[in-house]
């Protein structure tokens, strides 16, 4: 039996974002990543806030994942509540209320189209603030090329992709080139829907196919360290600059 796996990167709570409307496609999706999954794995689950958000409405939706997540777990699957956050230069406080359970570390997004200074002025504040960025879907953003990406990862930020992506013709040969480069740490599923792809054997395959012996390190050891709020190693790879 294959040893258990994490995703990361989810969009599973009902209701709450552009994830499933109805707790019925909720559960039909973790139905679904229980089926895939090896026993014992985890599945954060990481609905959109954003640093420009209510304060109060965001604590909303973080009480309604944790609700969720506990109705959603059994010994099978654990569910745990987390959030995927835009990060904007506002200080908002929000990343204390989403960051992954036991750690200091934050699964953040950024608007298309930002220059990378204002990415680097936002993660470098929330750095200061003590916490640390799991990058959500790396391979989508110009800016995100090889050195800057090792800078990143220098710094304490975790690299992560969607293998979403792979399922969007635009993203496609980035998504590809990140995992078989090694720039990102960890594979994740921004499974919105019961039709994207979870992490099950599709998945390894095709992390295997592009990065022979990768799948252990980017769904199982990379996500464990992340969750054990320990330290993510530097990442490889060549190529886009
Ligand atoms: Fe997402």
């Amino acid at each position: 039996m294959n040893p258990p796996c994490y995703d990361l990167h989810t969009h599973v709570v009902p209701g709450v974002d552009d994830g499933p409307v109805t707790p019925g496609e909720a559960l039909r999706i973790i139905e679904k990543m229980r089926n895939a999954m090896p026993k014992g794995s985890v599945v954060a689950a990481t609905s959109h806030f954003s640093t420009n958000m209510a304060y109060l409405a965001a604590m909303s939706r973080a009480d309604r994942s944790c609700r969720f997540a506990e109705k959603a777990s059994d010994e099978s699957l654990c569910v745990i509540p987390a959030g995927e956050l835009l990060l904007g230069i506002r200080k908002s406080g929000v990343h204390e209320l989403i960051s992954y359970p036991g750690t200091h570390t934050v699964l953040v997004e950024f608007t298309h189209g930002l220059f990378w200074f204002s990415v680097l002025r936002r993660i470098v504040r929330l750095l200061k603030c003590g916490y640390r960025p799991l990058l959500a879907h790396a391979e989508r953003y110009k800016w995100a090329t090889a050195n800057r990406l090792r800078l990143l990862a220098g710094m304490g930020a975790g690299v992560s992709m969607s293998m979403r992506s792979l399922a969007i013709p635009r993203y496609v040969e980035n998504a590809e080139w990140i995992i078989s480069s090694g720039m990102c740490h960890m594979v994740t599923s921004d499974c919105h829907n019961i039709r994207d792809m979870v992490l099950g054997d599709y998945a390894r395959e095709t992390v295997e196919r592009l990065c022979p012996g990768g799948w252990r390190t980017l769904a199982e050891e990379n996500p464990r360290i992340l969750l054990e709020d320990g330290q993510l190693p530097p990442l490889g790879g060549a190529g886009r600059g």
